[in-house]
């Protein structure tokens, strides 16, 4: 069958013929893959910056934001069956048996850092045109998703960090008791650094939840994704035309800031304006391109003085991809037309090496396997 690969010894990616799959356990699934998306990591994997292929294999199958339908379960397969959709889990546990983390199936908080990663490290992704696993790793997805469906695994980033972020603020007394009919970040003020498909995401979900949200990007508008902002009720302002300073007196006191570029040093900067009480997440990945000089004393002083929470997060467990997936049906309900809009590619497997390692365009790009 089909699939595309990436060979790091020759340094070539290529559409390969690759042994199709057969149902090995009771409890797997075989999966005809229908969509795949491409982001930043892929575009990192096909430049040799990032991903390994299984041991033993020359090369590695990639994909790892997919929507998939059912066509064939094991005898021992209770949650899914045939026809149905379902998004695959990326991350599969380590072997060790004292991590505690892979142990309890929560793999994306693995400690021993010996975890698989599907289409990215240490095993086969999922941009081909079947795929065999345990059911355990399968998210149900209703048929009325199936043209969005393969935002699912973006969206979990944003979702397992909102989790999060609620979970740190549960410092607040006041947080913990919502009012009744008020959204529970009703009155917050968000910024998301990134208008990529991870913070425009990002900023639907925090919309959604009652923040009031800036995201902040590059390009000064009118384009796509100020326009997507624009849509779902939050504000876009550019760095080409706002200093951090601006966007600091523009939004208020920062209760949250959700980074979504992997551009460390804006991130830093914009570290020097969280407001007090303030969350900042780090969602990025950057590449080492040397250090940058930052006033430390400052952001050390506000830590300290406005009481702030930094975190960074990767990956996610099941239960962000359950609220992922009710996010979408949630989101297609509230701004029609918007998630659509961030899948602004859809391209056949055939065509795929070329788009992954051609210049990004667009928001999200999409292969169409099936
Ligand atoms: C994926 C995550 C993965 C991370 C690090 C991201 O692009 O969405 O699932 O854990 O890369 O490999
Ligand atoms: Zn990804």
């Amino acid at each position: 069958m089909k699939a595309v690969a990436v060979f790091p010894a020759g340094r070539q990616v290529r559409l390969i013929d690759h042994p199709e799959p057969v149902i090995a356990s009771p409890t797997d699934v075989r999966l005809r893959m229908l969509e795949v998306g491409v982001c930043g990591t892929d575009r990192e994997i096909v430049t040799f910056q990032y991903g390994t292929p299984p041991a033993g294999s020359p090369y590695l199958v990639i994909g790892h934001e997919s929507l998939a339908e059912v066509v064939e379960v094991g005898a021992a397969v209770t949650r899914v069956k045939p026809g149905d959709l379902a998004v695959p889990m990326v991350r599969r546990p380590c072997a060790d048996p004292t991590c505690v983390a892979c142990r309890t199936g929560r793999q994306d908080f693995c400690t021993s850092g010996r975890f698989t990663e599907r289409g990215i490290s240490g095993a086969h992704g999922f941009m081909t045109e079947f795929v065999v696993d345990d059911e355990r790793y399968m998210n149900l997805v209703p048929r009325t998703l199936r043209d969005v469906a393969v935002l699912t695994e973006p969206l979990t980033i944003a979702e397992k960090a909102i989790a999060q972020v609620w979970q740190v603020q549960q410092r607040l007394p006041w947080v913990t008791q919502p009012q009744p009919g008020v959204a529970p970040a009703h009155g917050l003020r968000a910024v998301v650094l990134g208008a990529g498909p991870v913070g425009l995401l990002g900023a639907m979900v925090l919309v959604n939840a009652g923040f009031t949200t800036t995201v902040y990007s590059r390009a000064s508008g009118p384009h796509d994704k100020a326009g997507l902002v624009g849509m779902i009720g939050a504000t876009y302002l550019a760095a080409e035309d706002h200093t951090l300073a601006q966007l600091a007196a523009a939004v208020g006191n920062i209760d949250l800031v959700y980074e979504a570029t992997g551009a460390s040093r804006v991130a830093f900067e914009l570290m020097e304006v969280l407001g007090t009480n303030g969350v900042f997440v780090f969602t990025g990945v950057p590449g080492r391109k040397g250090p940058v000089e930052l006033d430390t004393d400052l952001i050390m002083r506000n830590l300290v003085l406005k009481n702030q929470v930094v975190f960074g997060t990767v990956n996610a467990g099941r239960d962000a991809y359950e609220r992922a997936i009710a996010d979408l049906a949630a989101f297609v309900a509230r701004w029609p037309g918007a998630v659509r809009r961030l899948i602004t590619g859809r391209d056949p497997i055939a065509d795929a090496p070329g788009v992954l390692v051609g210049a990004p365009a667009g928001i999200k790009s999409v292969i169409t396997i099936a």
